[in-house]
């Protein structure tokens, strides 16, 4: 079985990381539902991709600097498509409450760097109160976030996210206890042996982000575990159709 993960929600039909993205992430039947994690000036964890205003959201500077009910106030829709003008960017208890509620898939929550030991602890505050700790994979590019969430709460299972591989996968791997080793498909095709050396260490890869057969044809060739894509329920159909 190759997992369908549905990239800041069903990013190719809505605005991203939003809740209509990640409810329609949810509808296409994805098995996990990826997002990002940053956290607001006034400490309030919100989902959204970019460390700074300007593209999704009006604005400039970075997410980090700005208050919870300045970024509330903004459009985070209408830069996909007029229709979607006046949609907001979510807090990450709103997006818990959905994925709560939705049986289905499990979560993969990105943290963005920075964020500091406080903010991954209130992040993760947020799952346990919810009972999601089991249904989530914490993943992040940053280790020193990895290894806060190690220390506060290492039931929550945890992905490393790649740009560019490691010298040797396997062994990092097994340092944070992963199971997910996640890079780009260019990253997997440059080095196949990648796939195999990530299971011998216990753990799965599934490369970001797959958005057309081409690349879906190759990633399943090179026997990954799952498949990041903004077009989750399209992967649905064509996984079904082989
Ligand atoms: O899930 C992997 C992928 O989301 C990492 O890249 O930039 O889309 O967060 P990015
Ligand atoms: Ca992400």
């Amino acid at each position: 079985m190759t997992f369908v993960v549905a990239h800041r929600g069903y990013a190719g039909i809505a605005p991203e990381n939003t809740l209509l993205a990640l409810h329609a992430g949810v509808a296409a039947g994805a098995d996990w539902i990826e997002f990002d994690v940053r956290t607001t000036a006034d400490g309030v964890p919100v989902v959204i991709h970019d460390r700074l205003l300007g593209r999704t959201v009006p604005g400039a500077g970075p997410v980090a600097e700005v208050r919870f009910d300045d970024l509330r106030s903004r459009d985070a829709g209408g830069w996909f498509a007029p229709v979607f003008a006046g949609v907001r960017v979510p807090t990450l208890a709103e997006v818990l409450d959905l994925l709560a509620a939705a049986p289905g898939p499990q979560v993969l929550l990105e943290i963005k760097p920075p964020a500091t030991g406080d903010e991954v602890k209130a992040i993760l505050a947020q799952l346990t109160e919810r009972g999601l700790v089991r249904r989530t994979v914490l993943q992040s590019f940053a280790d020193p976030v990895l290894h806060a969430a190690a220390e506060l709460l290492p039931e929550l299972r945890r992905g490393v996210l790649r740009e560019g591989l490691d010298a040797d996968p396997a062994a990092v791997v097994r340092a944070h206890g992963a199971v997910f080793y996640n890079p780009s498909l260019a990253d997997v095709v440059g080095d196949p042996s990648v796939v195999p050396a990530v299971a011998a260490a216990g753990a799965a890869v599934m490369p970001w982000t797959v958005n057309e057969p081409a690349g879906w044809a190759a990633a399943l060739g090179l026997g990954v575990g799952g498949i990041i894509t903004d077009r989750p329920a399209e992967l649905r159909g064509w996984l079904a159709a082989r």
